[in-house]
């Protein structure tokens, strides 16, 4: 964290101050309703617990107060849930009551909070820009319109890997699939690459999504103490806006020059130049909507940069982790290049997303991966709208929730050997991931659960199935399989402590 000392002291009188005043207005009551935790320290509460791995913090915690257990984190009541029955209760019987966000500073970048789709709470807007994403996005006729795009965009990976097999230089697997990810929404959204694979073009874009990532995912004071908000202690706002601004001025940049073209096509009046010059990508459809609607120019910028920042990392990092378990597991991966090869034998094309219901075993790696390394560990956080009952607990208005899907996921009592990679267990039932089998909710359950989920659930499978297809994968300098690092560092995606680099060789 970065502050200094004069911070500090002055941080520390005006909590000790704070915490003064709230204990006087309280009579220093704690709620006995609450679900069971550990012992809270004067001010800060439970923070000292969280560590730099609060998902392997709150699992451990959870093993000793239970399932359903309450923190205070600085001033915030907190309630951690960490077993599927208990996540049914919260985002099922009681979904509305928990529909609403808990907001982190950091989202206050350029003012996001007031206009996001993953922030705002359920209401008018919030129902609007879910309609729309899911009408001009995400729906399974939209999906279907966009596959050539996918299609295109992983070929230009596949593309970039057969360049590399000839200098049989290692790849960083992550940062690839980052770049395919960020294109796929590029084009999606206003057709045009935002991201290339060679290190010596302009990355000003890439580069300004991943410092945003970055900020959003530090530990933020103010996120504890909620009433530091606005002096930002650790500057992270106030250096997130640079990035967050540069990132503005592109979509502005973006959106100016498509209005001046639909103007252009309309003062000629030429129907046949109007198609030619607009897209029907996303920007066009939320530009039709803008003159019909209460949505503005500054509600698209948000909208793209709410889904650029959900929807990029979230897929690179499972990419990533699918190919580390998989080259970490040599016997797994032959099964799953020997599926895909046995499909694929007698077709001419290339992998297709319709055949994806043809390769079980591929299915299984992916759920297998979101079982072990779910991208967003935590979920995004919830907060309860009112006070809620919950096994004769009381979960109170306001108070933060955490589903640790993370701890659900490494469950004995869920999982037989839950620490090892098996896709096979997936073979044998019917569990999926969405949002139905609360024992594996990577992407959420609810009217909250990840509106990206079909489309993430496309690219993952088809991305990782045309790299173990196309190419065998060798560790850097004789590095064993067995040797492998499989930590993983605590930020808003769940990420490898240590980036997977690898050789690609043709097959
Ligand atoms: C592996 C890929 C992905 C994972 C694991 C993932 C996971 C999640 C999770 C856990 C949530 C919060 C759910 C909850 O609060 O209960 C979420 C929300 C969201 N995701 Fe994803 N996501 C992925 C990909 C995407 C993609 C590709 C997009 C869009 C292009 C996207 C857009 C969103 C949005 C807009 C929300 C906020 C929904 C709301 O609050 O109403 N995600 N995602």
């Amino acid at each position: 964290m970065e502050y200094d000392y004069l911070t500090l002291t002055f941080l520390f009188s005006f909590l000790v101050t704070y915490y003064a005043i709230t204990i006087t207005i309280s009579g220093g009551r704690r709620n006995s309703r609450l679900p069971p935790g550990p012992y809270r320290l004067p001010i800060i509460g439970n923070l000292l617990h969280l560590g730099n791995k609060p998902h392997h913090s709150l699992a451990k915690l959870s093993k000793r107060y239970g399932p359903l257990m309450s923190l205070k984190l600085g001033t915030r009541t907190t309630i951690v849930v960490s077993s599927p029955d208990i996540a049914k209760e919260f985002f099922q019987t009681h979904d509305h009551s928990f529909s609403s966000r808990s907001v982190p500073n950091a989202t206050r970048i350029v003012d996001h909070n007031r206009y996001s789709i993953v922030f705002l709470p359920v209401g008018d807007q919030w129902r609007r820009l879910r309609r729309l994403s899911k009408e001009y996005i995400f729906s399974m006729q939209r999906l279907d319109a966009s596959e050539p795009l996918r299609q295109k965009k992983v070929k230009e990976l596949i593309d970039h890997v057969n360049r590399c097999c000839t200098s049989e230089k290692a790849v960083k697997i992550g940062g690839l699939a980052f770049t395919t990810s960020l294109n796929v929404l590029s084009n999606l959204m206003f057709s045009r690459d935002c991201a290339q694979y060679d290190s010596l073009s302009s990355q000003e874009f890439k580069d300004n999504v991943w410092a945003l990532l970055e900020i959003a995912g530090k530990p933020n004071i103010a996120d504890f103490f909620p009433v530091l908000k606005s002096f930002d202690p650790q500057g992270l706002v106030h250096r997130g806006n640079v990035y967050g601004k540069k990132l503005m001025t592109i979509f502005d940049r973006i959106i100016d020059q498509r209005l001046q073209a639909r103007l252009t096509s309309m003062t000629n009046n030429d129907e046949a130049r109007l198609t030619s010059m607009t897209n029907n990508d996303v920007l066009d459809l939320l530009l039709n909507q803008m003159d019909e609607s209460s949505f503005n120019r500054n509600d698209i910028r948000h909208l793209f940069y709410a889904l650029f920042i959900a929807g990029t990392d979230t897929t690179s990092s499972t990419l990533e982790w699918a190919m580390t378990e998989l080259i970490h597991n040599p016997n797994k991966l032959e099964t799953a290049r020997a599926e895909i090869i046995k499909l694929m034998k007698h077709k001419k094309s290339t992998l297709q997303e319709f055949d994806l219901t043809q390769l079980p075993y591929l299915q299984a790696v992916i759920k297998e991966t979101f079982r072990l390394h779910p991208p967003v560990p935590l979920l995004v956080p919830h907060q309860a709208i009112r006070d809620v009952e919950i096994q004769g607990f009381m979960v109170p208005k306001n108070a933060q929730i955490l589903c640790n899907v993370w701890a659900m996921g490494r469950d004995p009592k869920v999982w037989s050997q839950p620490e090892t990679f098996r896709p096979e267990r997936f073979l044998e039932g019917n569990i999926d991931y969405k949002g139905q089998d609360f024992e594996l909710i990577p992407f959420g359950a609810g009217r909250r659960m990840c509106p990206g989920l079909n489309m993430a659930h496309r690219m993952l499978h088809i991305t990782l199935g045309s790299l173990i297809q196309k190419f065998d994968w060798k560790l850097e300098e004789n590095i064993k399989a067995k040797d492998m690092d499989m930590t993983e560092k605590f930020g808003l995606t769940l990420q490898k402590t240590v980036p997977l680099k690898a050789i690609p060789l043709k097959l």
